[in-house]
């Protein structure tokens, strides 16, 4: 029987299977994971949830050998919940069931999109952020305010990591193409124009995608780079002004876009010049991992949240201010 707070957490909302273990001072003890990636073409959500039920058990054997740790070690099973790809969810959330049922231990759903935060505001040691959340799938700008952690802004259309990887797939680039077009874009120095897409607190990348496929005439390395400084400068601009209403001091940045050096001198010079901190946790747990969704289900499970199976359903559209957070 486990005698202190240890938690194993299941992510698997997208191309990600990952399998973190966490313990109650928030020390990551293991965060294995694996991806799938498409041979050609965006992610087949059905192809992707095989790849992740014929990796299940090995990743799980792998962190459980990096933790150290035995089966009866264990306290608590957590999963992401959503939001995600249907065959994805259910797979983790078999996989987490199964495990909760045979550990005879208790099982709780985490929102995904939450848990990037959570996993930051521990590792980074900030206390009231606004997180902007930039992965494949998803664009947020989300923060806490009165018992809920809502989105003040976000994408209309296609996350940004998305809107990169498109781009990236028509010019020839290998999958994920962010980190290729980083690189091109340091090359770049020419900003040729783009549709600048903010409205009010929302942004929308698909006009830009458009336009950057169509211009004629520019080297792929300046319009890489002015892809990035346009898209970035409106993140910073919804963050900015997120900050400005709400009163806060801190970003945190999380998801797999903000990986990108330039994105995050972009965020960091705007807090300094007001006087603001900015974060960002190790790349590892900024795209998606088992551990954040370790450490959210441990928290919440602290909190005295509890789930019966029947609560544990997936939820694909899963929304962030869904969710009651009694834990902050
Ligand atoms: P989610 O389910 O939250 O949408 P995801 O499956 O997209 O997540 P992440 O690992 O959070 O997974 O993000 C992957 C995205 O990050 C890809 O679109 C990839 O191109 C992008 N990315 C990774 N590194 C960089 C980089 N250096 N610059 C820009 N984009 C990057
Ligand atoms: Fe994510």
């Amino acid at each position: 029987m486990a005698s202190k707070e240890i938690c194993l957490g299941i992510e698997g909302t997208a191309h990600t299977f990952g399998i973190g273990i966490v313990d109650g001072s928030a020390n990551v003890l293991a965060n294995e994971y694996v991806m799938y990636s498409p041979k050609e073409g965006g992610i087949h959500p059905r192809e992707a949830a095989n790849h992740h039920t014929e990796k299940a058990a090995e990743v799980i054997r792998n962190a459980m050998e990096k933790a150290d740790i035995s089966k009866d070690d264990i306290s608590l099973i957590a999963f992401s919940q959503g939001p995600g790809l249907g065959p994805c969810l259910r797979t983790a959330a078999t996989a987490a069931r199964t495990l909760s049922l045979s550990l005879g231990i208790p099982l709780i759903g985490v929102n995904h999109c939450i848990a990037h935060l959570e996993i930051g505001r521990a590792l980074c040691h900030c206390s009231d952020p606004v997180l902007l959340y930039v992965s494949g799938g998803n664009t947020q700008v989300i923060s806490y305010a009165n018992g809920r952690y809502r989105v003040f802004g976000e994408t209309m259309d296609i996350g940004l990591g998305n809107m990169l990887d498109k781009f990236g797939r028509e010019m020839g680039m290998p999958f994920p193409a962010g980190p290729n077009i980083e690189r091109m874009a340091a090359k770049g120095n020419n900003l040729i124009q783009l549709p600048y897409s903010v409205k009010g607190m929302d942004v929308s990348f698909s006009g830009i995608l458009t336009a950057a496929l169509n211009k004629e005439g520019h080297s792929t390395e300046d319009i890489c780079y002015s892809i990035q400084e346009t898209t970035f400068a409106m993140l910073v601009e919804v963050t900015e002004r997120a900050m400005a209403h709400l009163g806060k001091s801190e970003v945190l940045l999380g998801g797999g876009v903000v990986r990108n050096r330039r994105l995050f001198k972009m965020v960091s010079d705007m807090c300094q010049s007001r006087g603001a901190e900015c974060f960002v946790p190790p790349p590892s747990l900024c795209s998606d991992n088992g551990a954040m969704i370790a450490w959210t289900g441990l928290i919440m499970h602290r909190a005295g949240i509890r789930m019966s199976l029947e609560e544990t359903g997936i939820n694909q559209r899963f929304r962030t201010d869904d969710v009651q957070v009694t834990w902050v």
